[in-house]
Formats: C-alpha cells, sequence, structure tokens
C-alpha cells in the first residue's frame, strides 16, 4: 500500500519521540493506519545536533515552510512552537496547498484557530491538535467525538505539567519554588521560557482550545483571566493541607446566561477530588456533561512520549481518512461567546473544588 509520507518541522524534544514512536511501533502502526505511516523530510533549526534517531534518506530542508509544497510530503507535521513566525506561516501554506496539518502548538491554534480551521474546511485539509491540550490524554477526541451528543457544562483541569509538578513537590518535600522549577527543567517538559509555564500562559492557551471545542466556539484566549503560580509558597500550600485542601493551577471554562467563562488561577482543590490525586507532572481534566455526566481523564501531559502518542494518533486518523472537524462543527456553525467578567466569578480568582 502507498505510503503516508511525512514532513516534520522541529526536532525537538517531540519531534525526535515522533521518528522514535513510528519504527518502535511501525507495524501496528501501519495495520491500524491501514498504510505505512513515514517521515521522508524534516527542518530543523541545527542539523548537526545528535539526536540518537537515524536521518539518512531523509530529505532535509533549512526552510520549515519549504515542507508544505514538498512533492514527497503528503502531511505536515509541525513542532517548531510560536504562535506566529515560520509555525504560522508553514500552517498556512500546507492547508492553502490542501494538505493535512497536524500540531503541537497550543499557542498557534489559541491564537489562529479560528483562521486555520476556516482555511481547513475551505481546501478541504484536515487540521489536527490532539497533541497541542494535555500531550498524551486524548481529550480533544473524547470531546469532539466521544461526548459530542452532549451539552457540556464545564471543562477544567490541570493542564501544565510544570506547575502540577512544582506545587506537589513543595508539598511533598517542603521544597521552595525555585528549587522545584529548575528540577523541572532538567527533567524537559518546562517550556523553552518557563515563565510561559508558571504564569499560567501555557495553561491558558490549552483551556482556550478545550473551551473551544467544549462549547462550539473559536478558542479566545484573550478573554482567559490567568494568575499563575509565582506567589505561592510553603506557607499557603501548608495553610490549604491544614483545612483540607491543596493548590493547584486550575483552568476551568463553563457558560453561564450565554456568555463564556474561563479562567486560570491556583485554586484549593478539596484532598478528595480527583485532581488533588493529580501529582506530580502529570495533567488531568474533567468535564462535566448532560446526559454523560462527569468524565476524568488523566495522563501523562508533557514530554516525548506521550506527546508524540498524540502526534501519531492524528496521523492515524488522517491515514484512515477519519479525521472529524477541529473544533467539532463546520467553522459558520461555531459560536462567538461573549466573555464574561471571569475574574469576578465567584469571589476574586477564588475556587473551591469538590
Ligand atoms: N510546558 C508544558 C507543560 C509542556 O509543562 O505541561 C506541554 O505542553
Amino acid at each position: 500500500k502507498t505510503a503516508l509520507r511525512i514532513g516534520l518541522a522541529g526536532l525537538g524534544t517531540v519531534g525526535a519521540g515522533v521518528i522514535r514512536l513510528l519504527a518502535a511501533n511501525q507495524a501496528l502502526i501501519a495495520r491500524r493506519a491501514g498504510r505505512p505511516i513515514i517521515v521522508t523530510a524534516i527542518s530543523a533549526r541545527d542539523r548537526s545536533r545528535d539526536r540518537g534517531i537515524d536521518m539518512a534518506g531523509l530529505t532535509w530542508l533549512d526552510d520549515a515552510t519549504e515542507l508544505a509544497a514538498h512533492p514527497d510530503v503528503d502531511v505536515v507535521v509541525e513542532l517548531i512552537g510560536g504562535s506566529d513566525g515560520p509555525a504560522l506561516t508553514l500552517a498556512r501554506r500546507t492547508l492553502g496547498a490542501a494538505k493535512p496539518f497536524v500540531t503541537a502548538n497550543k499557542a498557534l491554534i489559541a491564537h489562529h484557530g479560528r483562521e486555520l480551521a476556516a482555511l481547513a474546511e475551505a481546501n478541504g485539509a484536515p487540521l489536527a491538535f490532539e497533541a497541542a491540550v494535555a500531550g498524551g490524554i486524548p481529550v480533544l477526541k473524547a470531546l469532539g467525538e466521544g461526548a459530542a451528543a452532549n451539552r457540556i457544562v464545564s471543562v477544567y483541569g490541570l493542564l501544565n505539567g510544570t506547575c502540577n509538578y512544582i506545587l506537589s513537590r513543595m508539598e511533598s518535600d517542603g521544597l521552595d519554588f525555585g528549587t522545584v522549577l529548575a528540577d523541572a527543567q532538567a527533567a524537559g517538559f518546562a517550556e523553552a521560557d518557563p515563565s510561559f509555564d508558571i504564569d499560567g500562559i501555557d495553561t491558558a492557551h490549552k483551556l482556550a482550545i478545550l473551551a473551544g471545542l467544549a462549547f462550539g466556539a473559536a478558542p479566545d484566549f484573550a478573554g482567559v483571566a490567568t494568575v499563575g503560580i509565582r506567589a505561592i509558597d510553603k506557607a499557603d500550600i501548608e495553610q490549604a493541607a491544614a483545612l483540607g485542601f491543596r493548590i493547584k493551577l486550575v483552568g476551568l471554562a463553563e457558560t453561564a446566561d450565554g456568555e463564556l467563562f474561563q479562567r486560570v488561577h491556583p485554586a484549593l482543590v478539596a484532598q478528595d477530588h480527583p485532581l488533588a490525586a493529580t501529582n506530580g507532572a502529570l495533567n488531568a481534566v474533567v468535564i462535566e456533561a448532560v446526559p454523560v455526566g462527569r468524565l476524568f481523564l488523566q495522563g501523562r501531559g508533557a514530554g516525548e512520549g506521550p506527546t508524540a502518542s498524540a502526534v501519531v494518533a492524528d496521523l492515524i486518523d488522517i491515514a484512515q481518512r477519519r479525521t472529524g472537524l477541529p473544533f467539532g462543527m463546520p467553522v459558520a456553525e461555531l459560536a462567538s461567546l461573549p466573555r464574561a467578567d471571569s475574574a469576578t466569578r465567584e469571589g476574586r480568582y477564588y475556587l473551591r473544588l469538590s
């Protein structure tokens, strides 16, 4: 059978992970996809860096945006990152050339999701970004497909492994913020600029995408009221524990009276809530929906294997030609939900989950 040929932009942790996963599970991926999935072309900043992968026989392009028009590329996988710049140019060119575009880039989709979904639809090209939200947890497929018949009441969770790791270790080991941040960076799941993690921006990117799918709207990143975890110290964590709570960086989206609330901030989570048992670098998402009720998904939200798992799942969907619409419905059906004053709902950033 004809192989599905991938052009890969970006060879950091996740890019190398995609190559390794395609090789490690080659036979079963080919069976599930109905045809082999192979990487034919790559582009990354540094050609000489040893990534422990065999790149013989692959076409190397210095300019990632040239992957879009390359004759040996059927699908582009974008792992460059950044909401604009080459990632955005590559997305526009790929979808404009009617080729499928797969990305793990939450900033790109949070900022340009509607435009790219419209471009995808106009050109009949799949746009898939399961890896952009909660890494290995298939939450977009859960929302957009599994729960598609439901009215979503709220979607919330722990969407940043770095913050969850920092807060968990501050509690379990009594360490201070700076020490644990350095550990998280060494472990490889912090963003290149860790302020995106600890100031809640990464969580807000992911929340805007989740809210889009949950409520049939385009992502509205600018509408997320965001506070990070810099101000949390050991004393806060100890006091919360004494009262029966854990402090977590929660992202929450819900609608009320036709308005959309989107908030990211440290929250008190009751110790018997499933989010409180989600510690270390794990992510978790709760979907409250009617009629299904509460869905709880937990897993690894960052790192090589989990993120590659989600990227390759999107590629298998594309190989099978079973990709859904990026936001679960045609772009013309997407609502523009008015922004609620998210900061003042239930008091200033106060949220107690039980
Ligand atoms: N920096 C992110 C995190 C990586 O810590 O969760 C995954 O998006």
